[in-house]
């Protein structure tokens, strides 16, 4: 039996109840469905609406139902829906009348969104989690190649030499500014709409502090009509998974990139790589390709969601039941990404060799060839240009900036001294920078200190 059958005279058609329903993918939500139950009854009796009596017995045979549903003794039915009336009838059977009782002054509505917030919280710590685990993993990495030096590159084309520490707390910079991104969605996540009932609140004395409290929000809702019809929190949550995913796939793209023969930077663990089933030498990043492409799907989880909001009429409306997929896809896909990506690049090989040796060609240190010339009085523009020609020369007689002889130089401009050599060094060109937040040895330990 339908628990809302009352007004109808006949039953739905199966292909119609199997369409309404949600329990196929909301059961997910049974724990919060629960834990927002047993608070509401404790709120009930507090307030007198029902007796403690008629709480303890709701109360006790909800955890019983938790451990059945956890011990994969419940069968979920399609006839009551979703999560929230199987789990009702299923108190209802057990309790006879009083289970009848814990619906009253709250709606499926102010009931299923204070589900996906108690879920979200959650799902919100634990990506902040493994946000930190993979920027430790960061650190660490830094640590261990505070030395490495490797091209950086604007355009993909050879820039300035930078070390790889620097390279990856650049990345670490971006993790960070997600853990906020999640923190301060997690605060407008933290809003209880419990107790708003179906849309205009309840004529029952409630407390919807207290449930606050036993639910453990900070905030409470201020407009019923809202809570129950927004969905802002879940968008938020989604675009925040997004940026993510998106700093994910910019790193894979470079690991990718990286582990290609033509660059050797890096090489992944054989435990992090597969083969081909037709080419036996080959080794591919399957990991790191997979995450770039998961971005995509996470996209598309918020422009899903986006789209179901669109347009909608306060307060409820079905259209909202189609919020579970895209908010559960986007937390799991993330969630394995950060922890496969964190494996992945913890056991990667590093080429520091290789990345050196890319590091001294390229005219990398041409900059700081034209920085050299500054320091002698020369405006830099006019520098620029010096420099330009030079590095014109050198393509021409294949040959680095630093290998030219001091008279070779001489003929571009008159300030070259042999101090030049020492100033054009890749290592050099590193250590001189001065500005906060550089590349220079110095600047990095200030990034890796404490950490
Ligand atoms: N299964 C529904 C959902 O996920 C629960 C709320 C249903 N409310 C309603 N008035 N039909 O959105």
């Amino acid at each position: 039996m339908k628990l809302w059958g009352g007004r109808f005279s006949k039953a739905a058609s199966s292909s119609a109840n199997e369409f309404n329903a949600s329990i196929e993918f909301d059961q997910r939500l049974y724990k919060q469905d629960i834990t927002g139950s047993i608070a509401h009854a404790k709120m009930l009796a507090k307030q007198g609406i029902i007796t403690k009596e008629e709480a303890l017995a709701i109360e006790s045979s909800l955890l019983e139902i938790l451990d059945d549903i956890e011990d994969g003794k419940i069968e979920f039915t399609i006839e009551q829906e979703d999560i929230h009336m199987n789990i009702e009838s299923i108190l209802t059977e057990k309790l006879g009348p009083i289970g009848k009782k814990l619906h009253t002054a709250r709606s499926r509505n102010d009931q299923v969104a204070v589900d996906l917030r108690l879920f979200l919280k959650e799902e919100v710590k634990s990506q902040i989690n493994l946000l930190k685990t993979l920027n430790s993993t960061l650190v660490n990495i830094a640590k261990n190649n505070k030395d490495t030096v490797m091209p950086g590159y604007t355009h993909l084309q050879r820039a300035q030499p930078v070390t790889f520490a620097y390279y990856m707390m650049a990345y670490y910079q971006m993790f960070k500014r997600d853990i906020s991104r999640l923190e301060d969605c997690n605060k407008r996540m933290d809003v209880l709409p419990l107790g708003s009932g179906a849309l205009a609140g309840t004529t029952y004395d409630t407390d919807r502090d207290f449930l606050a409290k036993e639910l453990g929000f900070e905030y409470v809702s201020e407009n019923a009509m809202d809570s129950v019809s927004d969905r802002d929190f879940a968008i938020e949550f989604i675009a925040c998974c997004s940026t993510t995913m998106m700093h994910l796939s910019r790193f894979c793209e470079e690991l990718i990139i990286w582990s290609s023969t033509e660059f050797s930077f890096v090489e992944m663990d054989d435990a992090y790589s597969t083969g081909s089933s037709i080419m036996p030498q080959k080794k591919n990043p399957d990991m790191a390709e997979l995450i770039r492409g998961k971005t995509g799907r996470v996209y598309g989880d918020l422009v899903t969601l986006l789209t179901i909001m669109k347009g909608l009429p306060l307060a409820y409306n079905k259209d909202m039941q189609e919020d579970k997929l895209p908010v559960f896809d986007a937390s799991d896909t993330l969630k394995a990404s950060i922890s496969i990506f964190t494996q992945m690049i913890s056991t990667m090989k590093v080429n520091s060799d290789v990345m050196e040796k890319a590091a001294k060609s390229g005219f990398m240190n041409a900059t700081d060839a034209a920085d050299y010339l500054v320091s002698k009085g020369l405006a830099f523009r006019d520098c620029h240009e010096i420099i330009g020609k030079i590095v014109l020369y050198c393509v021409n007689n294949q040959k680095a900036i630093e290998e030219l002889t001091l008279d070779e130089l001489k003929t571009f401009s008159d300030k070259f001294e042999e101090d030049i050599y020492d100033k054009i060094n890749i290592r050099a060109c590193i250590a001189a920078k001065k500005s906060k937040g550089s590349t220079s040895f110095e600047s990095v330990e200030e990034m890796l200190k404490d950490k």
